[in-house]
């Protein structure tokens, strides 16, 4: 089977913890992890379905790796790619930025004429604006928040990987 590429980008580990899950949930051959610090553009012609997972930081930034990696990313061709994001952040600490960077990176890659799944619903978190929410109301992927809702964590990811590997699709 034609394998998965999971990019993620993480400061202090959450992000990369929630890609292990991820792995580990989908199947450990089926799912290659990469690190967003150590690729370059070619990395996504190995893959049609794609997994990136990053968090935000200072007030609706991309964390580091991606922040690095931004302008190779905007010129990459999802044409005829399938991908699904997750995102890391704080909804009441940082409730006008909550998860921007989903936003961000899933903006590029309609644009780059990808086809975005994972859309969830916005229900159950309480921040005020998120760049990742479209006009009826959804995220562009998956919300998670560690630093105050991490009891929700394994049930949300569990929840979301039925849900892509349905969208993806995959067995
Ligand atoms: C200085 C600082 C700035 C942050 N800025 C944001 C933000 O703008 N939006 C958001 O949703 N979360 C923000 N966060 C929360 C982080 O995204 C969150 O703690 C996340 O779990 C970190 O994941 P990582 O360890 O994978 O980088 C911020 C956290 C810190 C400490």
């Amino acid at each position: 089977m034609e394998k998965i590429g999971l990019f993620f980008g993480s400061d202090t580990g959450c992000t990369e913890a929630v890609a292990e899950m991820i792995q580990e949930q989908i199947g450990q051959d089926k799912v290659e992890l990469l690190d967003a610090y150590d690729i370059d553009k070619s990395d996504f012609d190995r893959y049609d379905k794609i997994i990136i997972g990053l968090s935000t930081w200072h007030d609706g930034e991309l964390v580091s790796a991606w922040d690095d990696f931004f302008e190779d990313f905007k010129e990459i061709d999802f044409s005829g790619k399938t991908i699904a994001i997750f995102g890391l952040g704080d909804q009441y600490g940082y409730s006008t930025y909550f998860i921007d960077g989903v936003g961000i990176l899933g903006k590029v890659v309609l644009e780059n004429g990808g086809k975005l799944i994972g859309y969830t619903s916005t229900e159950g978190y309480e921040h005020d604006e998120s760049k990742a929410e479209t006009e009826d109301g959804k995220f562009m992927g998956l919300a998670i928040d560690e630093d105050n809702q991490d009891e929700l964590t394994e049930e949300r990811v569990l929840d979301w990987i039925e849900q892509i590997k349905k969208e993806f699709p995959i067995e």
